[in-house]
């Protein structure tokens, strides 16, 4: 049949349309969703909640470990909670977008993380398939990934989306993306792709068009096997 199986891991730096092209992406194929980032964020507000200091890695872990979080892989209803609770407005917010670089730096936080993403990922990839979108996806994540794309954009273009997205203003948003790519840099490689990964520049092209190529790809990869 024509249903898509497997795994495609889309990486990129914020702002480069990775969150709108794999909700999409995985629309079109009929596959699951998992937002790695949106894990990341949950566990950062389940450390804020906790009180844990940000700078002490043990108390950081042992908050993340206690939290129960859990994440829907349907690209048109992602919900995400901790210990049952909604909180998917509270982790796109400033505080906790603040505090993620933090978080996420702490190795046995992405150990328990990428643990719980392997797992989604082993229950989905022979079912509906899954596209997954986060950093170090190709490289760490799913490294068996079926096809791994890098989304790109340059650096001006990403700021005036993500300013569009919260209202604030051009210079600060491009700032503080700046400071997000130097954070995460030192843990994963948001500004660089996996050695198999096909990198796309969106910085010109509308979404549905990065769609349309990615699946193109997707075909072309499926007449060569
Ligand atoms: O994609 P995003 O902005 O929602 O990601 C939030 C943060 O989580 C980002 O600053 C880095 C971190 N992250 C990570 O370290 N590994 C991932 N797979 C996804 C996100």
């Amino acid at each position: 049949d024509e249903s898509f199986r497997g795994v495609i891991a889309v990486d990129g730096p914020s702002g480069s349309g990775k969150s709108t092209v794999s909700k999409r992406l995985a629309g079109a194929l009929g596959a699951g969703y998992l937002d790695t980032g949106a894990m990341y964020r949950a566990a950062t507000w389940a450390v804020l909640r906790s009180g844990a200091a940000l700078t002490d890695p043990a108390a950081v872990t042992a908050a993340v470990h206690a939290a129960e979080l859990t994440i829907t892989t349907d690209p048109t209803a992602v919900a995400v909670r901790v210990d049952g609770q909604p909180v998917d407005a509270e982790i796109r917010g400033e505080t906790v977008t603040a505090a993620v670089s933090a978080v996420s730096a702490v190795p046995a936080v992405r150990a328990e993380l990428i643990a719980a993403q392997r797992r989604i990922i082993d229950a989905a990839r022979d079912t509906t398939g899954i596209v997954v979108e986060g950093r170090d996806i190709g490289a760490v994540v799913a490294p068996d990934a079926d096809l791994k794309v890098f989304l790109t954009a340059d650096a001006t273009e990403r700021a005036r989306r993500r300013s569009t997205e919260n209202a604030t203003a051009l210079a600060a948003t491009q700032a503080d993306l700046h400071r997000r790519d130097q954070a995460d840099s030192k843990v994963t490689k948001p500004l660089e792709a996996a050695a198999d990964a096909v990198t796309v520049d969106t910085t010109h092209d509308p979404i549905d068009a990065v769609v349309d190529r990615l699946l193109v790809l997707l075909a072309e990869r499926d007449g060569a096997r």
